[in-house]
């Protein structure tokens, strides 16, 4: 399943030189997204951080992170047999939530999660579309141990190996379709 969601990436996803400023490699998933065959790929690839050995699921909720992680991971929690739950930027839920704030290169970011989200006991895996420095996957897998559940993993089209961010998130599995 890695292999053809691989390839999918390889396909689809377009590089995007100085976006959004000057230096920076912007990888743009919108065409993958738009693609049936590359969409399902990924969907089923990212699930599989979710199953036992067996293919069992074991999530109770998929959380996903504003922005693109909200598009990938409401498939994988029906994939997964799960709920979808939205971690947001500040200021944006409208009910009683938990907030961790943490460091970017220049300043200060804050992510939410509602407090009644997520039960007590049940078990999160995280979906995202890229892991870079580790600081949106750090702070959401806090926000998930402040509701009292469970983070068993993580799961993310991509991880910019370069940026170590995979030691930020700390011993919570990583999954990554591509490392690059
Ligand atoms: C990107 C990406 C991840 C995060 C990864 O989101 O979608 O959520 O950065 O970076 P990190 O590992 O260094 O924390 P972004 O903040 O650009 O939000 P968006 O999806 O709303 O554009």
């Amino acid at each position: 399943r890695t292999e053809v969601a691989r390839a999918a990436l390889e396909r689809l996803v377009v590089d995007v030189p100085d976006f959004p400023e000057p230096g920076v490699v912007f990888k743009d998933i919108t065409p993958l997204l738009a693609d049936h065959d590359g969409l399902t790929a990924v969907v089923a690839a990212l699930a599989e951080a979710g199953r036992d050995g067996d293919g069992t699921p074991v999530v109770d909720k998929v959380v996903g992170m504003e922005a693109r992680g909200f598009i990938l991971a409401a498939p994988v929690a029906l994939a997964l047999g799960a709920g979808f739950v939205p971690v947001r930027k500040a200021g944006k839920l409208p009910r009683e939530a938990h907030a961790v704030s943490y460091a970017l290169e220049y300043a200060e970011a804050t992510l939410e999660l509602h407090r009644d989200a997520i039960a007590p006991g049940e078990r999160v895996l995280l979906v995202d579309d890229v892991l870079a420095t580790g600081g949106t996957v750090r702070a959401t897998r806090e926000l998930v141990a402040a509701c009292g559940g469970t983070p068993v993993g993580v799961s993310v089209l991509m991880e910019l190996g370069f940026l170590a961010g995979r030691e930020v998130v700390g011993d919570l599995p990583v999954h990554s379709i591509a490392v690059i």
